[in-house]
């Protein structure tokens, strides 16, 4: 097989990888050269209780196949522990894997603090404990990759998931302004939705279904994403079953109104078919694409 994607002198943390997704990114990271810290609390889907042997396993068999990795069990929302476990073990870190994760489904209508708090806590905080850690590493060696995991529940919605779902579009914002601020510093962010068959699923996906979308078939784009080899920056991409897609914003052409002369709610009603007119969309790259519609309009009318 061809590996020309190395990672001999990296460092990489991937957290959550006592299991599931996180698990065959840490065994890829390292089939790949990678020296990999292998993060994981080790609770349940539900995010209670710890146990070392999940993160250990791992480390195992890594070691087992002839990598190098390094176990550590501190939860993500005490991420610097888990960037300084990294630097005493190698004395470097080059990539960040955001990858653990917990769900406590509910409908909004039954959604208490507790369950908004802690999904909150483990996907938001959790990744922004560790990768506000480990930035100034990246940043002053002019060299980071970090990739973050979002959701399909959070790009298009699930029943009973408001926490997660606003939990994981939230990463999705995190990744847009840390990929503009490390552009400059080679460190590349990106974020993605999976989809694979880990004790998340279980239950939710057909048993057929479920033992064909294997953790492995989301790893090879998270490892590429973290390579040399990749310039991507402020990507979202889709990732399951071996398929991978790119995820982008797409925006109406619009209506625009006179500012001067003021508008109506009807004036909005009477315009929304245009409003919502898909026909020759555009796709905004960033702040300054994104306001050029509304900026002609005030030009058209008053500038
Ligand atoms: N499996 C899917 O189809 C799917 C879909 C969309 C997103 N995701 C996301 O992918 C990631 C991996 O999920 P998975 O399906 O492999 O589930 P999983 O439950 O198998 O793996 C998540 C891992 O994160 C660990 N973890 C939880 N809280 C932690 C904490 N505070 N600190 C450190 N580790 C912690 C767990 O112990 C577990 O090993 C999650 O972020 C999940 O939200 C998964």
């Amino acid at each position: 097989m061809n590996e020309s994607v190395r990672f001999e002198d990296k460092v990489v943390i991937v957290t959550g990888a006592g299991g599931g997704l996180g698990r065959a990114h840490a065994l890829l990271f390292a089939r790949h050269g990678a020296r990999v810290v292998v993060n994981d609390l080790g609770g349940s889907a539900q995010g209670e209780g710890a146990n070392a042997s999940a993160a250990d396993r791992v480390v195992a068999e890594i070691r087992e196949a002839g990598g190098t990795a390094v176990a550590n069990h501190d939860s993500v929302t005490e991420g610097e522990k888990i960037v300084q476990h990294a630097l005493d073990a190698f004395g470097r870190l080059d990539v960040v894997v955001n990858n653990a994760g917990i769900l406590r489904d509910k409908t909004f209508h039954k959604m208490d603090d507790s369950d908004w708090d802690l999904v909150y806590r483990v996907h938001v905080e959790g990744a922004y404990k560790v990768t506000r850690a480990a930035w100034p590493h990246l940043r002053e060696q002019n060299y980071g990759r970090v990739i973050f995991t979002a959701s399909t529940s959070g790009i298009y919605g699930n029943f009973g998931q408001s926490n997660y779902g606003m939990a994981k579009l939230g990463l999705y914002g995190l990744t847009r302004t840390l990929a503009i601020e490390g552009r400059k510093h080679n460190v590349l962010v990106n974020a993605i939705a999976p989809t694979g068959g880990t004790r998340m699923t279980e239950g939710l996906i057909p048993p057929q279904v479920f033992e064909q979308l294997k953790p492995e078939l989301v790893s090879p784009l998270v490892v590429y994403l973290a390579s040399e080899h990749c310039q991507e920056t402020s990507g979202l991409f889709e990732v399951g079953g071996g398929w991978i897609g790119k995820v982008r914003w797409e925006r109406s052409l619009g209506a625009g109104f006179d500012p001067r002369a003021g508008f109506s709610p009807e004036d909005v009603a009477a315009h929304w078919q245009q409003i919502c007119d898909f026909e020759g969309a555009t796709h905004p790259k960033d702040n300054i694409e994104a306001l050029k519609e509304m900026m002609g309009n005030l030009q058209r009318y008053v500038l």
